[in-house]
C-alpha cells in the first residue's frame, strides 16, 4: 500500500523533507507529488528532495484532484498576510489586501473532508480563520487536532539572516538567482522539523487509526 501525499505550493521543499523523513523512517511506501509554479524553485525542490514528483503548475488547478490523495499539505504565498507588512506602515507604502486564497483553501478542504494541513504565517491583521494552531512563526489549519511544540529557532534575527545562515538552518539548497530571490526562497520555507512534527501527529494511531487514513486500502490491495 502506497501513501499518496500532495504538497501544494511546494517551494524549495522544507515541508517535503520533513514528511518524507517520517515516511522513510517508518518504512511507509509513498508517492509524493509536489506542485510549484516557479520552474526555478521546482528544479531546486527536486534537488533537495529527489523522491518528490515535481510538477510545475498552478496549485489551484489541482483542487479537483485532492480527493485522490491520503494527505494534502498547502503553503499558499504568505507575504500579503505577514506581520512584515507593518514595516511599510507610515512609509507611505500601501499595505496589500490579504490574498483570500488562504481562506478559500481552508474552507474548500473542510468542505471536501480530506486529510489536510494549510500553513501560513502569523498575520498582521486581527482575526484569522478559526481553529488555527501557532507553531513558531507559522499558523496551521488542519483536519485533525495539532498540538503545538517547541521549534528550532534561527540563531540570528529573522531579517538579519544571510543566505548561508538560511541554507544551514533549513539544510536546503536555494535557487540560482539574484541574492534577493535566493534569500526570499529560503525565507519562505517551513522548517522540515515542523512539518515532520505535524505529520507525525497525523500518523498517531490514537488520533486516526492507520486503516482509516489510508482511504481505499482494501480496494488497492
Ligand atoms: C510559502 S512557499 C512554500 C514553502 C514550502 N512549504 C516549503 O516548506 O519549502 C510558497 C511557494 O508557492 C509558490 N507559488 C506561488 N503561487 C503558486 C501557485 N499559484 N501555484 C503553485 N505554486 C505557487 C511560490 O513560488 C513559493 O515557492
Amino acid at each position: 500500500m502506497t501513501m499518496k501525499i500532495l504538497d501544494l505550493y511546494a517551494g524549495l521543499g522544507g515541508t517535503a523533507r520533513g514528511i518524507q523523513k517520517i515516511l522513510t523512517e517508518r518504512k511507509i511506501p509513498f508517492e509524493y507529488v509536489a506542485i510549484e509554479i516557479d520552474s526555478n524553485v521546482a528544479t531546486t525542490h527536486k534537488k533537495n528532495n529527489p523522491q518528490s514528483k515535481v510538477v510545475v503548475a498552478d496549485a489551484l488547478k489541482y483542487l479537483n484532484q485532492v480527493d485522490n490523495f491520503h494527505f494534502v499539505w498547502a503553503s499558499p504565498p504568505c507575504h500579503t498576510h505577514s506581520q512584515w507588512q507593518m514595516i511599510n506602515k507610515g512609509r507611505g507604502i500601501e499595505i496589500p489586501k490579504p490574498d483570500p486564497t488562504l481562506w478559500f483553501l481552508i474552507r474548500e478542504f473542510r468542505k471536501l473532508a480530506i486529510n489536510f494541513v494549510v500553513e501560513n504565517v502569523r498575520p498582521y491583521y486581527k482575526k484569522p480563520l478559526d481553529n488555527s494552531v501557532k507553531i513558531g512563526r507559522h499558523l496551521f489549519w488542519s483536519s485533525y487536532p495539532i498540538k503545538s511544540f517547541q521549534v528550532k529557532e534561527t540563531l540570528t534575527r529573522f531579517n538579519k539572516m544571510t543566505i548561508i545562515d538560511w541554507k544551514e538552518f533549513h539544510e536546503l539548497e536555494t535557487i540560482e538567482s539574484t541574492r534577493y530571490f535566493k534569500r526570499q526562497a529560503l525565507r519562505n520555507v517551513c522548517h522540515w522539523s515542523i512539518a515532520a512534527g505535524i505529520f507525525e501527529q497525523f500518523l498517531e494511531p490514537k488520533i486516526l487509526p492507520i486503516t482509516s487514513f489510508l482511504k481505499g486500502v482494501e480496494s488497492e490491495s
